[in-house]
């Protein structure tokens, strides 16, 4: 999850120079599952009682096996799932519809363009997201700091590639 705080939030929001903490506290979620012996539905909890904090400067991982609820916990902290109980906060305050818009969610597999360089990757996007309001200059002017903030100077010009599968390179090592 991708916080920007370089942008001004609304007043009683404003981030300090110091970034963002976001904070999540006993975040549950069921979901209706058809019932199995009868017709109608009924409830299967998928998160229980989750609770943690992305503090600023931090690198968070959240790991866990398949199915633990990895993705569906990252679609409530983004809040493209708002049917969670519990709390989700940004620097002690409830998100708002404009605190959405400064965070981004990124699905690595259907985001990325594996033969794009990063730099290609991260104009289209910024045409895609910018639009027509911004000139293309400030386009450029934005891409050259993102690439700077996230340290990606070095690999800027490198394609994003993708993994090989492993009978692959095993045959060509062989050859
Ligand atoms: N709408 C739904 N109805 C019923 N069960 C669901 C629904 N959405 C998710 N689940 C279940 O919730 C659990 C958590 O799913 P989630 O996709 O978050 O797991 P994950 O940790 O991201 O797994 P993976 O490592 O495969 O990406 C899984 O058991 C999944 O089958
Ligand atoms: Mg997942």
């Amino acid at each position: 999850m991708l916080i920007d705080d370089t942008t001004t939030m609304p007043e009683q929001h404003t981030l300090t120079p110091t970034g963002v903490t976001l904070r999540w506290d006993n975040v549950q979620l069921e979901v209706d599952i058809p019932a199995t012996d009868e017709n109608g539905t009924m409830k299967k909890r998928i998160l229980k009682g989750i609770t943690g904090t992305a503090s600023p400067g931090e690198l968070l991982v959240i790991m866990g096996p398949l199915g633990a609820g990895k993705s569906i916990l990252l679609d409530c902290l983004a809040n493209h799932n708002t049917n969670y109980s519990g709390n989700v906060t940004i620097n002690g305050q409830s998100w708002t519809d404009e605190m959405s818009k400064l965070s981004a969610y990124v699905l690595q597999d259907d985001l990325f363009y594996t033969t794009l360089t990063v730099k290609e990757h991260l104009q289209f996007q910024a045409e895609l997201r910018m639009g027509k309001g911004c000139t293309s200059k400030e386009r450029e002017t934005r891409m050259v700091k993102v690439i700077a903030n996230l340290g990606l100077v070095k690999c800027q010009d490198t394609m994003i590639g993708m993994e090989m599968p492993e009978e692959f390179l095993v045959e060509n090592v062989n050859a």
